[in-house]
């Protein structure tokens, strides 16, 4: 592999958000690695990137096992040695689920958004740290916002996804923490909302295409070195916590 050219991972990159953002991170030139919890389907939709000539490479992944995720850490030390961009995309609501109750959806979020968030950076950040100029970045959602949610004219006051949000809430804090802890090695790390999108999450109700939501994503994973770090932002600029 070209020295210059960096390596990106995307959990959760078989569709949606997560697979806009490999898209769009491959066509500026970046490595990609597809990270979906079933090969087959990691294999799917990384095929026509790939034939579009684009630099895509699917890999197994799931971020609530422990062995998955060290398994690919190695993978990546043995094979580039170094990890540039981590985005940690792979996210879950289970707040429509009828059949769970509250502490169920809540273990279940937070398994996927939290735990598996944990897993990912304390794997990815010796790599990253190799890089000299390693960035995360943490898919969150406004709907986390304290302050949104006490806004009565906020459009999506009426929202009521409690366990999803608050496991996004617990992304943020994260996200201020690993952006500290992590300064002194180059690394950036922030917390991006792509948008009320069109995906399976949302039941294809969201009014932004995945494109949309990933190019802010991208913008964040390739920041300069006078970048921020620690901040909470969609398109827009920052969100207020
Ligand atoms: N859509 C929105 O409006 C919106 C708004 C704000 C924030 N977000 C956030 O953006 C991110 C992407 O959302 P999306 O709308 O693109 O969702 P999506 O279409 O439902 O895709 C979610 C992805 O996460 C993967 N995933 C689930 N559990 C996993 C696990 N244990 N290990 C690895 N991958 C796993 C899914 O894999 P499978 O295909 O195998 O299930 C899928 O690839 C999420 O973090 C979400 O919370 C979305």
């Amino acid at each position: 592999m070209d020295q210059e050219k960096r390596l990106a991972l995307v959990s959760g990159a078989n569709r949606g958000i997560g697979l806009a953002i490999v898209t769009a991170l491959a066509r500026k030139g970046v490595h990609v690695l597809l990270g979906s919890r079933d090969v087959a389907r990691g294999e799917a939709a990384g095929t026509p990137l790939v034939a579009e000539g684009l630099s895509v490479t699917p890999v197994p992944l799931d971020i609530t096992d422990q062995d998955s995720v060290a398994a690919l850490a190695e993978r990546i030390e043995r094979d580039f040695g170094v990890l540039d961009i981590l985005v940690n995309n792979a996210g879950i609501s289970l707040d429509f689920v009828p059949d769970l109750s509250p502490v169920e959806r809540m273990r279940g979020a937070l398994d996927v958004n939290v735990l598996g968030l944990i897993r990912m950076t304390e794997a990815m950040a010796p790599l990253l740290a190799k890089s000299g100029r390693g960035r995360i970045v943490n898919l969150s959602s406004e709907l986390a916002s304290f302050a949104r949610r006490h806004d009565p004219t906020w459009p999506y006051f009426e929202f009521r996804l409690p366990t999803y949000a608050a496991s996004k809430a617990a992304v943020n804090a994260l996200t201020v923490a690993y952006a500290r802890d992590l300064k002194g090695q180059g690394i950036k790390v922030n917390a991006i909302c792509p948008g009320y999108t069109a995906t399976e999450a949302t039941n294809f109700a969201g009014t932004r295409q995945p494109e949309q939501g990933a190019a802010v994503v991208v913008d964040f994973a390739l920041l300069g070195d006078d970048g921020p770090t620690g901040t909470f932002a969609n398109e827009d600029g920052e969100i207020h916590w």
